[in-house]
């Protein structure tokens, strides 16, 4: 045996940790600048509503995933009346990595280690978040399209080609419907479309195929620990393709002439979460439904410190809030067990409602308009 092999968990731990050392925020949102240096562990940001909690937690995750997790664009969160924002930190773990982003309507600039990202796909394992916030709910509530990019989020988290797969596959449908949309497309043109289209599209299927059976464990052991009830939670794939994709595409001919639009392919898949054999979306109650959202969050926590030997940094937005008292305390062993494994956790709160046993290692910051100090 290895002495690599032999070494105690907590040491394979503790070397592999990863977090956010120092975030840098030049006309951010409501932010004019700040500097501030973060330890690993528990961060509490505490303020009034509106002062720009959720702002520093959007900051973060932008550096990880190049999107807010507010759905909107670049230009919404540059500070009104500036031309652009820049967002940067610097991340630690085995290496020290420095990310700087720069946006502006006429300039884009990511930067890691003083030089310029040319691919997306090797920048996006530099830091890694799961985030937890209101609109999770719209993994349950919300289409089939909040749920794919979920997915797509955790495996481009996972596997390397992944994203470079999937924006080639959307690029085949974009063209392949607008060939669909013309008078009379041509037929070799639409036929080498639909080649591609099977090619790619059955790639990403095979990684989703995969990735579902793993995830679903783990988000049912999260839902239970959660909501200490007996429901049994499940989650299945829902393929757009049933069997064969190439068939499949060629029996939906006439309805795609009718729609003009590519009706087949895994930009068409779902996901469903059962409880108990029934449908979360359509039979559970509103307190199901966010222990779901957040067990899917859970979830994807552990599947990224399964693969990748250290945790995500989690980005808690206004949770706790939402949850009534029994769940929230289910909760908790969620939170100390991602502590374990993990480095950082950054919370939001309006008011100190955190339990007692956490609070002695909690780190808190006061948030008061646009400004964080150490409180
Ligand atoms: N682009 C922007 N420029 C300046 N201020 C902004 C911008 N976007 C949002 N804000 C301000 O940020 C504040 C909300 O921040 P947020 O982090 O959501 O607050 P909370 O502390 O409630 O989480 C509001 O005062 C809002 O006006
Ligand atoms: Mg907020």
């Amino acid at each position: 045996m290895s002495r690599e092999k032999s070494r105690p968990l907590s040491a394979l731990h503790s070397s592999s940790l990863v977090h956010l050392a120092h975030l840098r925020l030049r006309d951010f949102r409501n932010y004019a600048r700040l500097d501030a240096d973060f330890a690993p562990g528990f961060h509490l940001l505490l303020g009034d509503n509106a002062q720009g909690k959720t702002n520093v937690l959007e900051a973060i995750y932008l550096m990880a995933t190049l999107r807010s997790f507010r759905g909107v664009g670049s230009a919404q969160m540059i500070r009104h009346g500036q031309r652009g924002y820049f967002v940067g930190g610097k991340i630690v773990g085995q290496a020290e990595h420095e990310i700087k982003m720069f946006w502006s309507s006429r300039e884009r600039n990511l930067q890691l280690d003083n030089r310029p990202v040319k691919k997306i796909g090797d920048y996006l394992g530099t830091l890694r978040t799961v985030v937890f916030c209101t609109e999770d709910l719209q993994l349950i509530k919300g289409t089939g399209r909040t749920r794919r990019r979920f997915i797509d989020l955790l495996l481009s988290q996972t596997q390397p080609g992944y994203l470079a797969l999937l924006q080639r596959y959307m690029q085949v449908v974009r063209s392949r419907n607008a060939l669909l949309k013309q008078h009379s497309p041509d037929q070799l043109l639409l036929d080498s479309f639909s080649e591609q289209l099977v090619k790619l599209g059955s790639e990403i299927i095979r990684h989703r195929r995969e990735l579902i059976p793993k995830l679903s464990p783990l988000a049912r052991l999260a839902y239970r620990r959660i909501s200490n009830d007996a429901e049994e939670l499940r989650i299945t794939y829902e393929p757009s393709v049933k069997a064969d994709f190439t068939v499949e595409l060629a029996q939906a001919r006439d309805r795609e002439r009718r729609f003009r639009a590519t009706l087949i392919g895994p930009h068409r898949d779902d996901l469903e979460f059962l409880l108990k054999d029934k449908s979360a979306a359509q039979f559970g109650s509103e307190g199901q439904k966010r222990t779901l959202a957040i067990a899917l969050k859970m979830a994807q926590a552990e599947y990224l410190t399964g693969i990748h030997g250290s945790a995500p940094v989690l980005l808690i937005d206004d949770v706790m809030g939402e949850l009534d008292v029994k769940r929230r305390s289910g909760l908790l062993p969620l939170l100390e067990r991602a502590r374990e494994t993990s480095g950082q956790v950054f919370m939001t709160s309006t008011e100190e409602n955190w339990p007692r046993e956490l609070a002695r290692e909690v780190q808190r910051w006061q948030v008061v308009n646009g400004n964080l100090t150490v409180g």
